[in-house]
């Protein structure tokens, strides 16, 4: 099986080629990724110029070379995407050209070679297109029949390429499946998404700014489960089906903030309460029972503490590779690999 994966050299793009390689004797991967700031090449080190991995440095919304690539594999695992909220709240142009038009782009692509549908694709979203949860109701949890109502102009760009998704089966008959996670954790992670920034923060001696009053929740699922569970809707998925995928382990970020703090050693003075995010989303919570009856996933890695714990002793060892990212050192290496953009 060789995968055509975009947004590989994310972070859970990474994690994925990664455990692909590892589970998968079988199974080869293309990593089409066009390194934006978060796409990072020192993610997957240690996998280049293996056998079964190859690395395209290329762009989704460029239609000849992702018609050229989808030629050569079996199937396609969509990751690539603008997936920070604060960013799209400062501009939200680049989330509806990479995850609107990109998702378009890769499904008209694949139409093209493609035109008895033989190969899956999987569009990997976000359980943010549901909106938010109230924080008074704990019984209410999303699921796939939960209606759509994203919230931020980034969950609106996710929501937006999940319909096109969804029509590209419906009118065409693609084999197309979505899956809607909720927050992911683990190494590799942007230190810009909250656990990386405040693990990293911590380490450098800074504050960790807490938005608001710090109860929003949010349900911490490990990458590993995550990746584990996106290759089960791969596998064994029904096309046209869309597959809600949870860590069954929700948290508020003042919870969340307290257990870095403990981990790290550190006192509550370290926590800066800064001014709340614009039309932050109050809490987000998955059912993933369908996953779990349908196809026999569950997480596995997610349980807290272990899993916070793993998370954090990752960026404590791993301070060479968050210090390149926080600094912009990796940009210079992938500039003399592949040119500056
Ligand atoms: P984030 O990692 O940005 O993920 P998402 O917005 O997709 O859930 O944020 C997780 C939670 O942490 C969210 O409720 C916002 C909060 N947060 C802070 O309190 N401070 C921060 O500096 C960041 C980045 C996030």
């Amino acid at each position: 099986m060789h995968i055509l994966l975009t947004g590989g050299s994310g972070f859970i793009g990474s994690n994925f080629v990664r455990y692909v390689l590892r589970d998968r004797p079988g199974y080869s991967v293309t990593n089409l990724d066009c390194l934006t700031y978060s796409g990072n090449p020192e993610n997957l080190s240690d996998v280049e110029g293996g056998p079964r991995y190859t690395f395209v440095h290329g762009n989704i919304l460029d239609i000849e070379l992702v018609t050229e690539l989808m030629q050569k594999v079996d199937c396609v695992v969509h990751m690539a995407a603008e997936s920070h909220v604060d960013r799209s709240i400062i501009d939200a142009r680049p989330f509806v050209e990479s995850n609107v038009l990109g998702t378009q782009t890769l499904l008209d692509a694949l139409r093209r070679v493609d035109p008895d549908n033989t190969k899956k694709f999987v569009h990997v979203s976000t359980d943010e297109v549901f909106g938010d949860l109230p924080l008074d109701k704990p019984d209410e949890l999303f699921s796939e029949t939960t209606p759509y109502a994203p919230s931020s102009p980034y969950s609106s760009s996710k929501a937006g390429s999940d319909m096109i998704a969804r029509a590209y089966h419906h009118t065409f008959g693609m084999q197309v499946m979505i899956t809607n996670c909720s927050n992911n954790h683990g190494p590799y992670q942007f230190p810009e998404k909250v656990i990386p920034l405040f693990v990293t923060n911590l380490i450098e001696g800074k504050k960790v700014p807490l938005y608001g009053d710090g109860q929003n929740v949010r349900d911490w699922l490990h990458v590993e489960d995550h990746n584990e569970a996106v290759l089960a809707v791969l596998e064994k998925g029904t096309a046209g089906e869309q597959y809600c995928i949870g860590g069954n382990n929700e948290r508020s970020n003042l919870e969340l903030t307290h257990s870095i703090l403990e981990l790290m050693g550190k006192g509550e003075d370290m926590i800066e309460r800064v001014t709340d995010r614009l039309g932050h989303d109050r809490r987000y919570a998955i059912d993933a029972t369908k996953l779990k009856t349908e196809l026999g996933w569950a997480p596995s890695r997610s349980a807290w503490p272990q899993a916070l714990e793993a998370t954090v002793k990752w960026y404590v060892d791993n301070e060479a590779w968050w210090k390149n990212v926080k600094s912009g050192a990796y940009r210079k290496y992938y500039e003399t690999q592949y040119g500056s953009r």
